[in-house]
């Protein structure tokens, strides 16, 4: 048996529909505006206009909602119709015809209720699917640093770095907060490329050599082929092409002579521009194999030195106004 709530300030005039729908019907009465709770309710009734109104919105979008009249007014129906009403039911009523439409009512409504659970059922497996290769890519990043024990944190860091001297962009409208939120989900695969880097270049102590360098230079475009594949398994992941360019271009520099392809100014992706701010920065008061992490003042004496040469100017100018937030 299904529940109907009615919603009326007359509650004598629905025992008409009480004695006649009870074999399949329980009628549930309440007064307009009062507190409902509509969780076992499978259709709402109401005999006066206003009181559409005075339905939760989320009820109305999820239950169906028909009105009873007293006259073949069409202009009430209209009314009650653009309201959100699925059904008019004028009196004199059919006992028959009024117990089909209700059965059509209900059936409907399962069928939507049906379609609904399953787009969120869709919804919810694509975001579990994406959480979790995300995660894959971060846990492959996070192994490629772990090789260098002297690097660890830098992926996470930079990550947080990014999303601070983004949000200055996102302020002056030049990112979306989507467009920021897909650059720090795709900033941890930047250095990915390192996993075809040797060990004995990657942990080298001293100065590399010049074909070591050029080796290790290599990274960008290892990292680029890589999630290039990926993105050919995963082409719906918009964040992989923002992991593309920043894996490609994270070491290009402003004024053309950074590589792999010596792109210049804004030839460069803009997140890849962001990336190599932060990627510096991080790299510099950090302790590295080679050498002692610097004091954060001498790094930033270092980054506004590169601008217009190493960097964007209007990224550093961003990252001037964020700089204190940085560690
Ligand atoms: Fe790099």
């Amino acid at each position: 048996m299904e529940n109907i709530q009615l919603i009326s300030t007359k509650p004598e005039k629905w025992e008409y529909f009480k004695k006649n729908l009870s074999v399949s019907y329980e009628f549930i009465n309440s007064k307009p505006g009062e507190a409902v709770d509509f969780s076992e309710i499978a259709i709402i009734a109401v005999d006066e206009i206003e009181n559409i109104g005075k339905i939760p919105d989320a009820e109305k979008k999820r239950l169906p909602i028909v009105f009873f009249g007293n006259s073949d007014d069409f202009s009430t129906e209209i009314k009650v119709r653009k309201l959100g009403a699925v059904d008019f039911f004028y009196t004199p009523f059919d006992k028959e015809l009024l117990m089909l439409r209700f059965k059509h009512i209900s059936k409907m409504s399962d069928l939507s209720k049906f379609k609904t659970d399953n787009l969120r059922w869709m919804h919810t497996v694509k975001r579990e699917m994406v959480n979790f290769q995300e995660g894959m890519a971060e846990v492959i990043a996070q192994t490629v640093e772990s090789r260098d024990e002297y690097t660890g944190g830098h992926v996470i860091r930079t990550a947080t770095f990014i999303g601070l001297l983004g949000e200055e962009f996102v302020e002056k409208e030049v990112l979306t907060k989507e467009q920021l939120n897909l650059i720090v989900r795709a900033a941890p695969l930047h250095d990915i490329g390192k996993i075809g880097i040797r060990d004995s270049i990657l942990l080298k102590p001293g100065q590399l050599t010049e074909s070591e360098r050029i080796e290790m230079m290599q990274h960008t475009e290892k990292g680029a082929n890589l999630i290039r594949k990926i993105q050919k398994r995963f082409a719906s992941h918009i964040y992989l092409q923002y992991a593309y360019d920043i894996a490609l271009n994270h070491h290009e520099r402003f004024d053309g002579k950074g590589y792999p392809n010596g792109k210049k100014g804004k030839d460069i992706p803009f997140c890849a521009r962001l990336m190599s701010v932060v990627d510096v920065y991080d790299a510099l008061v950090s302790d590295r194999v080679y050498r002692k992490g610097i004091p954060k003042e001498k790094a930033f004496e270092i980054i506004f030195g590169g601008s217009g040469t190493q960097f964007d100017p209007t990224v550093l100018k961003a990252f001037d106004n964020c700089k204190d937030y940085l560690i």
